[in-house]
């Protein structure tokens, strides 16, 4: 099985990551921030060690104001909902995913501005969507489906003059794509810690610039300010109720040690020489469609169909690769592709993927767009729930 799905998570870790988890999980569970053991500072030293790093990658000045989250649809939902929920207008795209989608149609206000057919958002329709009660602008650095990268920079000058809150959902380009949050100066940075950061499942974090400005939707203990009923607002308390998953920090920590000492500039230029390797087979070979921009306009996420096959079936026949076929949790994105109606196999190269794979996928898809031609469109595999 060759794994092409780094854009739901990144299965191969560096080897410190499991090390990390698993030394931490046996030798350091102590609850961090509750009491002043040893073990329980030692775990706290580890979230702040976590903050420091993510802090450094992001180029962030207050380390203090990041938080950990299951994921990024924890972090979403706890910058959208804390800024949102008395009330207010705000603007998303079409590319972004049902993590910033849903809440904010829970809501029941907010525009999504449209994108061109390879997934782009002109910064001038997004400085449009603007209204006299919008709060909040959220766009996703790079999408999940195609992976073509918007124009963050654009964003955050619109959002900066106009005084609006700027939040980067990074969850596909965390690690992957350089984001430099001393020119971007965005309010909110949501990021997935299990994907380009090369941490475990079910880690996460937010960037909070203001923390005042933000109400926490979650509440409880955090193990400082106990005799109090209201919640702690400084950072990350605010946000940490309950015991959080040290071992996964600790073990995340050691990922984003791993993307610095590599560089994001190398990582981005493998991942993109392997998708435009992948992308470029593709457009010669008949039968085949690709979606998104490739080149620099994207990161390592390639989205296709083979005439005569769902996408489901295409991963069926595909079997020797993990890919991922449907809609992706981005029902808009698919709609501005034009593949509302068959979803698209999405293949997507991480660090630890290799020329060979990308070149034995193109064969293999080679070989499936041959066999739906002979057999004239008619499939034989049972389709899966999407
Ligand atoms: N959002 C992740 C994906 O696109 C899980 O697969």
């Amino acid at each position: 099985m060759i794994y092409l799905d780094n854009a739901a998570t990144s299965a191969q870790k560096p080897e410190i990551v499991y090390e990390t988890l698993s030394s931490f999980t046996r030798f350091h569970s102590a609850n961090a921030g509750r009491g002043t053991s040893k073990e329980s500072l030692f775990s706290l030293n580890a979230v702040i060690n976590a903050q420091n790093a993510a802090a450094e990658l992001f180029n962030i000045s207050k380390p203090q104001n990041i938080a950990f989250t299951q994921n990024a649809t924890h972090a979403l939902n706890a910058a959208i909902l804390g800024t949102l929920l008395k009330g207010g207008h705000a603007v998303t795209t079409v590319m972004d995913h049902n993590s910033v989608l849903r809440p904010l149609f829970r809501l029941g206000n907010f525009t999504a501005v449209p994108a061109d057919r390879y997934g782009f958002v002109s910064p001038y329709e997004l400085e449009r969507a603007i209204r006299p009660d919008t709060k909040m602008i959220i766009i996703s650095h790079a999408s999940n489906v195609c992976g073509t990268v918007q124009n963050i920079k654009s964003a955050a000058k619109i959002a900066r003059l106009r005084k609006i809150k700027l939040m980067i959902d990074a969850a596909q380009t965390a690690g992957i794509l350089t984001i430099d949050n001393s020119v971007l100066g965005a309010d909110f940075i949501a990021f997935s810690g299990h994907k380009g950061l090369m941490g475990p499942l079910g880690t996460g974090g937010l960037y909070v610039k203001e923390p005042d400005e933000l109400e926490p939707v979650i509440t409880g203990g955090t193990g400082s300010d106990s005799e109090a009923l209201s919640q702690p607002r400084t950072m990350p308390d605010m946000l940490h109720s309950g015991t959080i998953n040290t071992p996964a920090i600790a073990a995340l920590s050691e990922g984003i040690k791993f993307i610095l000492k590599t560089g994001t500039e190398n990582i981005i230029a493998h991942e993109r020489e392997l998708a435009e390797l992948f992308r470029s087979e593709l457009l010669n070979m008949d039968g085949v469609t690709v979606y998104g921009s490739g080149g620099n306009g994207a990161i390592g996420t390639v989205a296709f169909n083979i005439d005569g096959a769902d996408s489901f079936d295409a991963c069926a026949m595909l079997s020797g690769f993990a890919l991922r076929g449907g809609y992706h949790c981005a029902p808009l994105a698919h709609k501005a592709l034009g593949t509302e109606k068959t979803g698209a196999v999405r293949a997507s190269f991480g660090l630890f993927n290799t020329r060979a794979h990308a070149k034995a996928l193109a064969d293999a898809v080679f070989s499936a767009a041959a066999e739906l031609r002979a057999s004239n469109g008619r499939t034989f595999f049972q389709k899966p729930i999407d």
